[in-house]
């Protein structure tokens, strides 16, 4: 497997929960989970494989912490790393922002030389709009443990297997 990171950024902690979850099942370490509001210059530098994880928070927004997380992505090396994005939300009270947050993280990389990888399709979930959902697909994983934490597992394995399939 290619080394791994996987960063989230979690007000309530949902998000948090469900990176840790992530890692389990990928064999990913403690040590390489990391909160995005405590990130230090260079800690990412040489991981080839990074899962960033946000909540959407307010109507469509970043989770706090990522606002300075973005700039941090911004000016780290990203060119040739491998990105894959999860985001948890809520389909019911916020079915027109479904994981908004998501989607604009991948808008604010998408230039900065890495490969997404992970997009999802939207046929699992029941929501009006979505910023995370360009060209037909989510960017990356959507999970809703507030209405459908029965899902979580099985769209995380679904996610993790396509990674595996890849050889990541
Ligand atoms: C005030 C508030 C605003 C929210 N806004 C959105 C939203 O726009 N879109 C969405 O999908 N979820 C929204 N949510 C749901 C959270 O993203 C969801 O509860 C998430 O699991 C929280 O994760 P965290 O504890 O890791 O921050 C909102 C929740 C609250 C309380």
């Amino acid at each position: 497997m290619k080394k791994t990171a996987i960063v989230y950024g979690s007000t309530t902690g949902t998000t948090e929960s469900v990176a840790r979850m992530i890692a389990g099942k990928m064999g990913v370490l403690d040590a390489d989970i990391y909160d995005v509001g405590r990130l230090k210059a260079g800690q990412l530098d040489n991981y080839d494989f990074l899962v960033l994880g946000t909540s959407t928070w307010g109507c469509g927004e970043l989770q706090d912490d990522w606002y300075d997380g973005l700039q941090f992505f911004k000016s780290m090396p990203m060119e040739g790393k491998v990105v894959a994005l999860f985001g948890c939300g809520d389909c019911e009270s916020y079915s027109d922002t479904f994981c908004d947050a998501m989607g604009l993280i991948y808008q604010e990389l998408k230039q900065s030389g890495c490969h997404f990888v992970g997009a999802v399709p939207v046929a699992d979930y029941q929501y009006v709009s979505s910023q995370a959902v360009v060209d037909g697909r989510f960017v990356g994983l959507a999970i809703d443990e507030m209405n459908e934490s029965e899902k979580t597992d099985t769209r995380i394995d679904a996610w993790i297997a396509c990674f595996k399939e890849a050889g990541l």
